[in-house]
């Protein structure tokens, strides 16, 4: 008779069994699965589970200080906060391949985090199936969808030493949510929409810099608070604003402009293996796209994203 109560449990239980008194770590984003799986080891190990929170320079909008607030002030989690924006945003300049960017931030992700983890016997993960299935794509290597980063080398090798545990891997998004829901974690932290690893860097097309990165925090600001206010942040799967690598003619008064154009993507989704683009109403559409062109100087132009998946993916890189 298996349900999510028994799931949570007997993952308790066999979180106690395997690392009581030992030294457990794990990283969180503030995410919905990292958060989960950060409140279910507190749960099961209190203080012997440390969490790792690394800004990569890659976060929304005021992002990092949301993030510690919740896991600190109101879900009480010890956090150890790295801020490495310098680093990824160095490593990543100039580079305008979306696998490449996954790869840098992967690596650099590995040399920040992984590598700098000292005396730990167990690191616990919140890998999904859908992140399982993607990166091990059925067509070999050449065909892989998307790099995550749960998937790669060390942990791969960590994986050999009996070092990872990764509880969630069989479970989808939803399922996550209904584990964060038992754990008594607030609506509002669980009601995040769900977040990529690489962050905004797949989200700046082309290569990456921090003006665009600034640009694209307040485009992608603007878009969710107007969601948030009209209530329509809950009733999609992801919402966000992508930062096109073109610009566009556009007219301000007697003057032409030739400006930056932002894209916005919302779609519905029971597990981001396949979405609906998303049918906002249009007077919400106009005011976020009217409020950007208005309060983001350099931007002239919002288009928005009525492909689904498939053929399009959820993210634009
Ligand atoms: P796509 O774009 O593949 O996205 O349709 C499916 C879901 O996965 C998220 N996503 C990622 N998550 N690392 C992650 O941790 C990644 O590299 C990555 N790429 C996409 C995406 O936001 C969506 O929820």
């Amino acid at each position: 008779n298996w349900s999510m109560e028994n799931f949570v449990e007997k993952t308790i239980e066999e979180l106690r069994t395997k690392c009581k008194g030992k030294r457990v770590v794990l990283g969180v984003s503030g995410g919905v699965d990292s958060t989960t799986l950060a409140v279910l080891a507190h749960r099961a190990l209190g203080t012997d589970v440390k969490a790792i929170f690394v800004n990569n320079g890659l976060l929304r909008y005021q992002e990092a200080e949301e993030v510690l607030a919740n896991l600190r002030d109101r879900l009480g989690l010890a956090v150890e906060y790295i801020d490495a924006s310098d680093r990824f945003l160095s490593a990543l300049e100039g580079v305008n391949d979306p696998e490449q960017k996954r790869k840098i931030i992967g690596k650099v992700f590995v040399d920040v985090f992984y590598h700098g983890l000292s005396d730990f016997d167990f690191l616990i993960q919140g890998t999904l199936y859908p992140d399982v299935i993607e990166s091990n794509a059925v067509k070999g290597p050449s065909q892989t969808i998307k790099t995550h980063h749960n998937r790669v080398k060390e942990v791969e090798e960590l994986e050999k030493q009996g070092k990872i545990i990764e509880p969630f891997r069989f479970l989808f998004k939803d399922e996550v949510r209904e584990v964060a829901r038992i754990l008594g974690i607030p609506e509002d932290i669980l009601g995040r929409h769900p977040f990529p690893g690489p962050g905004l860097a797949v989200r700046v097309i082309g290569d990456i810099t921090r003006e665009k990165l600034e640009l694209l925090r307040k485009a992608d600001h603007i878009f969710i608070s107007e969601l948030k206010v009209t209530g329509y942040y809950d009733k999609v799967w992801q919402a966000f604003a992508v930062f096109l690598p073109i610009r566009s003619v556009g007219v301000m008064g007697d003057e032409r402009s030739y400006g930056h154009v932002i894209a916005l993507r919302s779609v519905t989704s029971s597990d981001g293996m396949t979405a609906e683009w998303g049918r906002l109403p249009l007077d919400i559409l106009e005011r976020v796209a009217n409020r950007i062109v208005r309060e983001i100087p350099g931007v002239n132009r919002v288009v928005y994203d009525i492909t689904s998946k498939p053929p399009a993916t959820i993210e634009w890189e």
